[in-house]
């Protein structure tokens, strides 16, 4: 992605979580990204909830695609959207240390369970014990830890998610790129009706999935906000930030330079239902997001 010899690749000097990414349940994944205030799932939750309720076509239960979806933090958030203990402090409470995973997961199951509201999530992610977790809690209606970057999905996977109505993602978009959604929307029973409510960080250009969304006669949209994704961990994470938005045009004052990463947040629509502008139809949420 990077465009000079000298400039440092998109996204390589983001800081490192991998080992997060794959222990046997969240607990240090909250508490690692905690420590750097990220925050882009609790952001994202009123745009996606705005976004289930304007794209509802005859209020059948919805079936929600969450591309990236780890521990299944988004379900977290969509299942418990006024919970008095937000995940990261329901994972970091002391009592939930002393928990085995399997322990916890059934302690998630408790807390999440008949709190579902008609949504189907499925979720599909690189890392087998987020995945494995995600189920186990009850987090994800079903879910594949599968990496459609190098390869094309299991026939489970293309199974599972062609009746998917609408993908979401934080966080995912530069670990997975265009590759991914093309072999996403291939396998899709109707891949010119889809929504998607994309949150990228603006260090990363979206456009080449956009243009592939846009061959199957979606539209899509920046919604023109910016969202707080989470504090930079180190200055060689906000350097090369900094260098990155430049280099794509963008303005860091108030954003990146304050030292946040931000995300733009991009929806997708079938071209006919995209008559009034993204962010009109989103208003409310976005400002509550913002
Ligand atoms: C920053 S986390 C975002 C998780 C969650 N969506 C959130 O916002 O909290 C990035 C996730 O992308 C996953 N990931 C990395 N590379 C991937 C790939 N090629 N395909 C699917 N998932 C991938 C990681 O395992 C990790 O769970």
């Amino acid at each position: 992605m990077s465009d000079t010899p000298d400039a440092p690749l998109t996204g390589t000097t983001k800081a490192n979580f991998t080992d997060i990414y794959t222990q046997p349940d969240p607990r240090r994944y909250y508490k690692v990204l905690s420590r750097l205030d990220y925050q882009i799932p609790r952001r994202a939750l009123p745009v996606f909830r705005e976004v289930l309720e304007v794209s509802r076509r005859d209020g059948r239960s919805r079936t929600v695609l969450d591309v990236c979806c780890s521990y299944g933090v988004n379900s977290a958030h969509l299942f418990a959207p006024d919970d008095r203990q937000p995940a990261a402090a329901w994972y970091a409470d002391r009592e939930k240390g002393r928990l085995s995973p399997e322990e916890l997961a059934e302690a998630d199951r408790h807390r999440y369970a008949g709190r579902h509201g008609g949504l189907t999530v499925l979720g599909l992610d690189a890392s087998a014990p987020a995945i494995g977790y995600a189920r186990r809690a009850g987090l994800l209606t079903w879910g594949w830890a599968e990496d459609l970057e190098s390869g094309d999905p299991s026939p489970e996977l293309a199974a599972g998610i062609a009746d998917t109505e609408l993908i979401i993602s934080t966080g995912g978009v530069g670990y997975v790129t265009r590759r991914t959604f093309e072999r996403l929307l291939r396998v899709m029973r109707a891949p010119e009706n889809l929504w998607l409510a994309i949150f990228v960080l603006r260090v990363f250009d979206y456009s080449p999935i956009a243009d592939l969304l846009a061959s199957y006669g979606l539209v899509t949209e920046n919604l023109g906000t910016t969202f707080r994704q989470r504090r930079f961990a180190n200055d060689a994470e906000r350097a090369a930030a900094l260098h990155d938005v430049r280099r794509r045009g963008l303005d860091p004052a108030g954003k990146e330079a304050s030292g946040w990463f931000h995300t733009d947040c991009f929806l997708t629509r079938p071209a006919a239902e995209a008559e009034v502008p993204a962010a009109d139809l989103l208003a409310p949420a976005l400002r509550e997001a913002a």
